[in-house]
């Protein structure tokens, strides 16, 4: 079985003030470690950049394409660039340093065993309610019935080129395959493995990393 992967490093980082997956995270930038986790379990990898960046070095990578306006959008890009023949397409955000090879494994076990998507997830801690607005108050969601979402995440390769036809919007790729009635497996995900978004975000992998030891 073919397998690629996809990881995507085109945001903005507005919410962090600049592009957070090209902070410095011990030895590396932040995006080094998803590139290398990926590469555990992948015969190639795309790395989808911001277009300004789409002409620089990137050797880990065996092609560097240049992203959209929306995570989706780069997410199809990087499927342009993986070949016909890949039969399993994992796909990771660069702000996720922490995720670890193994879980890479566990999401390509699980697409190998049949599921058309497969997605590491884990409990809600805090309690969660819905934004008031427009004459609404807003209420408190159930937090037994949630999870939290996070990559990587597995697809078949057929299946994640069909329901990117149309260029739907989401904020992952399993939303998608929701959307089009496949058939989405949930794993266990890993708590360290936070998306960087924020500065306090970066210090906690930094600080992570000291704890744990860095595996690069
Ligand atoms: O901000 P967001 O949660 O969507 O970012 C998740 C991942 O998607 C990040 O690694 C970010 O660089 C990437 N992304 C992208 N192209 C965009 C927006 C986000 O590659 N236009």
């Amino acid at each position: 079985v073919s397998v690629w992967a996809i990881v995507v490093a085109a945001g903005s980082g507005s919410r962090f003030g600049g592009p957070k997956q090209y902070e410095a995270l011990g030895t590396h930038r932040v995006l080094d470690y998803a590139l290398a986790d990926a590469r555990a379990h992948a015969d190639g990898l795309v790395l989808v950049v911001a277009p300004e960046r789409a002409a620089d070095a990137e050797p880990a990578a065996d092609a560097v394409v240049a992203g959209g306006a929306t995570r989706s959008a780069s997410v199809r890009a990087g499927l342009a660039a993986v070949p016909a023949d890949a039969e399993v397409v994992l796909v990771h955000d660069a702000a996720r340093p922490l995720a670890g090879a193994e879980l890479f494994g566990v999401v390509l076990a699980a697409v190998r065993e049949g599921a058309d998507a497969a997605v590491p997830v884990v409990p809600v801690t805090d309690t969660i309610r819905t934004r008031p607005g427009g004459g609404d108050p807003g209420r408190t969601l159930d937090r037994a019935t949630l999870v939290a979402v996070q990559t990587p995440q597995g697809f078949r390769a057929e299946v994640l080129r069909a329901v990117h036809a149309g260029d739907p919007e989401g904020t992952d790729d399993a939303s998608l395959v929701d959307d089009a009635g496949g058939r989405v497996v949930l794993v266990d995900g890993h708590a360290a493995n936070r998306k960087i978004t924020e500065a306090l975000d970066l210090e906690i992998a930094a600080a992570l990393l000291v704890a744990h030891g860095d595996p690069r």
